[in-house]
């Protein structure tokens, strides 16, 4: 995709890779974009690389603009792959400039090129560089979401590069959060938002809130943020902001989320009545087999429900292997203010109901007790309990949300 006016100036640069779908393990059914921002001013600035293999794409966009050997300055605002993997390659087409990133990131990036001949200016929160009639204002980020991550803000045009942070992974032509409003919606956006949350940021509710305060205690007057993935935020970041209090504030929607798998259909036959007794108890529910979704889908829609019941059959006296995938998946992401049952069939000994409420401690969020068992598969009587069991989890969840 060719390069794209931001403003005056100010170019995206980056590359739409419309094929991945699987992002280190992070299945990516939109696809996403490499963004990168081309500056151009007295001093022309390079603000972040892209994916490697996407080096050449961008390569194209800022040789179509400048002749590269005129780039000043390269951001490198964050190094992780996705972006970073390029940026031996980019920076090969204009050696002289001076390279800004924490020192975190040049401690990192040295483990993967010879930095060596680099003019690089290690930078921490509050440094600026002149460029013209711009600056470039660095904000350390740390955690947000690698120790090197830092973000890049230019006042002139109320232009915040945020890299990773405000991103969604979505592959679209449209650039812009209004253009791809326009063409698709505004539901799909949000949830692509919520998706790229869930999955990379959940852990860091603390550290986006004070992140966010520091700015609004900054005064930094924002009219455009454009991060390294997805959509530029320029027509209502403002939104953008107010999802991200509201997500790292824990923030859930008053709706229940069965997630479960299932050997020989036993389970599965509970999660059905489950389902009916809690939409009888007028809570939204969606019920998910982990075999038949992407994790990060599961992911995503755990953490947008208050309350999720886990089903799991009993394999050798522990949990079902997809379950227990899943919830290792779900402590790495340390939720919060969620509550959780249990459920599942099993055959001679049980163990996974047990072990699940063993994981639910672990991970310290709300409980449901006692789950619930059902020998090999539930009979009309066993239905009946399903069905009250979503009920009453259905009840208790919605307590649980009026306390917040
Ligand atoms: Fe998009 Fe943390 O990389």
């Amino acid at each position: 995709m060719k390069a794209v006016v931001v403003k005056d100036g100010v170019y995206w640069v980056g590359a739409v890779d419309w094929a991945v779908r699987d992002f280190h393990g992070y299945e990516t059914p939109r696809g996403t974009s490499y963004n990168n921002y081309l500056v151009l001013d007295d001093e022309p600035t390079l603000i972040d690389a892209v994916n490697y293999e996407f080096a050449d794409a961008t390569i194209r966009n800022i040789k179509g603009i400048i002749d590269p050997s005129r780039i000043r300055h390269f951001v490198v605002n964050h190094i992780e792959n996705d972006h970073a993997s390029a940026a031996e390659k980019i920076h090969g087409i204009m050696p002289d400039a001076t390279v800004y990133m924490t020192e975190r990131a040049k401690k990192g990036l040295e483990r993967f090129f010879d930095l060596s001949t680099w003019h690089i200016r290690v930078v921490k929160t509050g440094d600026t560089v002149a460029i013209g009639k711009r600056h470039l204002l660095f904000l350390e980020t740390p955690m947000l979401h690698w120790p090197d991550s830092m973000v890049t803000y230019i006042p002139e045009d109320r232009l915040l590069v945020s890299q990773d942070a405000f991103g969604q992974h979505i592959a679209s032509s449209a650039r812009f959060d209004d253009e791809f409003i326009e063409c698709y919606s505004q539901a799909e956006l949000d949830d692509a938002v919520v998706d790229y949350y869930a999955n990379i940021l959940m852990p860091f509710g603390q550290l986006i809130k004070a992140k966010i305060a520091e700015i609004q205690r900054l005064n930094l007057d924002i009219q455009i943020i454009a991060p390294d993935h997805g959509v530029i935020w320029r027509a209502n970041p403002g939104k953008i902001l107010q999802m991200y209090m509201d997500m790292a504030e824990g923030k859930a929607e008053e709706r229940v989320c069965i997630i479960y798998d299932t050997m020989w259909h036993g389970t599965e036959l509970m999660a059905q009545p489950i389902a009916e007794g809690v939409r009888d108890e007028g809570v939204e529910c969606r019920v998910i087999k982990l075999r038949a979704t992407p994790q990060s889908v599961a992911i995503k829609e755990f953490w947008k429900a208050r309350g999720t019941l886990l089903g799991s059959p009993t394999l050798n006296n522990i949990l079902f292997p997809s379950v227990a995938q899943f919830l290792t998946h779900i402590r790495g992401l340390r939720p919060k203010n969620r509550i959780l049952g249990a459920f599942g069939c099993f055959g001679w000994g049980g163990g996974a109901v047990k072990e699940a409420y063993e994981e639910f401690k672990r991970l310290g969020l709300e409980t449901y007790e006692p789950g619930l068992q059902v020998l090999y598969r539930p009979s009309r009587e066993d239905e009946g309990k399903c069905y009250d069991f979503g009920r009453e989890f259905a009840k208790k969840m919605r307590e649980y949300h009026a306390s917040f």
